[in-house]
């Protein structure tokens, strides 16, 4: 998308890439039982600025299902925690710096990297680096220069800010007294032009020129104070006749832009006579891809001054100006490194896998420079192995998918700049519950103890419900029932009995349930004794249904069993 913004004169055309890590939105969600891994819906940006008397307060706000839970933690991936006076987390995962006095800076608060977590069930997302630097007002006076020059020459004027408010302070027009503005521009009015960099540049001076006074303003972004240089400007003539090689204050430069940046580069020299300018890309003269831009409208030389509205990728390097008159000659060189904004999207953004099966993920990404593509799960450093595979520094396979691999992937793309991050869910897939270990069918004595044992495997993780003739286990405090799930994830469960009387006989079944199915086994335990029938709850039968009822009958051996309905034996009739 373009925008043009248009502000007094100013004319520049500014990118907004669209292209984000889009968390899923609520909508996505079919069943809102389903749970849902935890994604930022405001993620903090990466860097953070404030005066120290104004103090800041930054958000992170992330949703999922269960709710997630918003943690700030330090470099290191530690939590951090609120210090008095310092800096505070709010219950709502904001994390304050309050304002403070210049004395209680303090560098490992007030200067340096944070980041956010967010955590549920499903699993743990990490933010992007956020760079906190807290800026102790200092006074700051810009001041303008007095450049010379000959007649018919070009003049640059410059407006210089003390390196300790550079980073914050932009100059943002020139003031030729009493009242002529002069706004940053690509081309200028022919006569001045106020370079996107902050400089003047006059064209063809004349000795009118040298008689205007100028003075440049500033504007610092986080005082939001604008101030008018104190002291003026004036261009120094040189009246002398002599004959001067091209001279260059600066010969090197480096330029920080981003794509769709205009980028205007002025070339000037001290020089007499009135020298020739020639922009190449190359040092050696092979001036083609100059040439080539030139012919395609995508930059332009007006007076030695090179001008491109919209930078690309490609821009990115070295440019030259070489400056020539007949006493020798002069090159300026200038690096310009390009960025863009960087952006990770990791595919897919939720997947289900089977236990065994293989998973892949995709993190494209975009912007430059990329320096590091990092992968992370549950918040922590993806371990690779035999089984995750790095495919390439962008994609990741997972072989023989096992428990542990379910849960929140992310990867993170960082330069020097900013970082970006995009999380992707992996679901295991549903498996039936499988009875790994049955109790088998005994006959013992009273007296002794006895454990049946009964474990399960499945996604999710069966729960395991025991049953005697049809009906829950008796109350009684000699039985016991234990039910753990060990670290694969798979559910054991027990049921002890001490010192076993012959009533504690029967059909014992032990059914693993989960929503992906169930499964049962049975089988007797046989106790010598009398026989004895266990107290029957009340039973309810579907009118139409197949109903039917086990006698909870004991003791060891039993010869016949036989039910009655009303006094009168069953079967009555077939
Ligand atoms: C969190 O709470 C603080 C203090 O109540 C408030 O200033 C801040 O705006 C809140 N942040 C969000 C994202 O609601
Ligand atoms: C420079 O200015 C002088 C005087 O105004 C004018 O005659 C001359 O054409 C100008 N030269 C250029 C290259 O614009
Ligand atoms: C039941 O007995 C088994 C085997 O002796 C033992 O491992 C288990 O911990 C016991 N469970 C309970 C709940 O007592």
């Amino acid at each position: 998308m373009n925008w043009k913004a248009e502000a007094k004169g100013k004319s520049f055309y500014f990118l907004i890439t669209l292209t984000l890590c889009v968390s899923t939105t609520a909508t996505e969600v079919s069943n809102y039982f389903d749970t849902q891994g935890p994604s930022f819906s405001l993620e903090p940006p990466s860097r953070i600025e404030f005066l120290n008397t104004v103090g800041n307060t930054v958000s992170c706000i992330a949703h999922g299902n269960p709710v997630p839970i918003v943690q700030w933690l330090d470099k290191e991936n530690n939590p951090i925690t609120s210090i008095s006076k310092v800096q505070h987390i709010f219950t709502n995962g904001s994390l304050h710096f309050p304002p403070f006095a210049a004395e209680e800076f303090r560098q490992d608060v007030h200067w340096a990297i944070y980041r956010c977590s967010a955590s549920n069930s499903v699993g743990t997302i990490i933010s992007r680096d956020v760079v906190v630097k807290a800026v102790v007002y200092q006074h700051y006076e810009p001041e303008v220069q007095n450049p010379g020059g000959f007649i018919g020459s070009n003049v640059l004027i410059k407006c210089n800010i003390p390196s300790f408010v550079k980073e914050y302070v932009t100059v943002t027009s020139w003031l030729q007294e009493p009242n002529f503005n002069i706004y940053p521009s690509l081309e200028g009015d022919g006569k001045n032009h106020m370079l996107p960099t902050g400089e003047l540049l006059l064209y063809n001076i004349t000795r009118d020129d040298s008689q205007k006074i100028y003075r440049c303003r500033t504007h610092h972004k986080l005082t939001q104070d604008s101030k008018v240089s104190s002291n003026v400007g004036k261009i120094q003539l040189t009246e002398m006749r002599e004959l001067v090689p091209p001279i260059m204050n600066e010969k090197k430069m480096s330029l920080l832009a981003r794509v769709g940046d205009p980028l205007v580069l002025a070339c000037v020299a001290y020089a007499n006579p009135k020298p020739t300018y020639r922009w190449h890309i190359t040092r050696s003269s092979n001036e083609e891809s100059m040439q080539h831009m030139i012919a395609t409208g995508r930059a332009k030389i007006k007076d030695g001054t090179l001008i491109i509205s919209a930078i690309t990728k490609s821009d990115d390097g070295v440019f030259y100006c070489t400056v020539t008159n007949s006493e020798g000659s002069e090159t300026l060189e200038v690096k310009l490194s390009v960025s863009s904004p960087l952006s990770a999207i990791l595919q897919p953004r939720v997947q289900t896998v089977n236990l065994g099966q293989t998973a892949d993920l995709i993190c494209s990404t975009s912007g430059f420079p990329k320096q590091q593509v990092l992968w992370f799960k549950d918040g922590k450093t993806l371990r690779s192995g035999a089984r995750v595979r790095h495919l390439s520094t962008e994609h990741i396979r997972i072989t023989s998918i096992v428990k542990e691999d379910k849960g929140m992937y992310q990867c993170i793309l960082k330069n020097d700049l900013e970082s970006s991050q995009c999380s992707a869910e992996l679901r295991l897939g549903e498996v039936a519950p499988q009875l790994l270990y049955k109790f088998i069918e005994q006959t013992m004595q009273p007296g002794p103890s006895v454990s049946l044992k009964c474990s399960a495997s499945g996604n999710p993780t069966p729960k395991i419900v025991w049953h005697l003739d049809g009906f829950p286990l008796p109350n009684n405090d000699r039985l016991m029932i234990g039910q753990y799930v060990t670290t694969f994830g798979d559910v054991i469960s027990h049921v002890n009995i001490s010192a076993v009387k012959s009533e504690d006989g029967g059909e014992y079944e032990c059914k693993a349930t989960s929503r992906a199915g169930a499964v049962t086994h049975s089988a007797r335990l046989n106790i010598y004794g009398m026989p004895y029938i266990r107290h029957m709850p009340k039973i309810s039968a579907v009118a139409g249904k197949v109903f039917t009822l086990k006698c909870p009958v004991a003791g060891y051996p039993i010869e016949n069993v036989f039910i009655e309905k009303d006094g009168i034996r069953l079967p009555s009739n077939m």
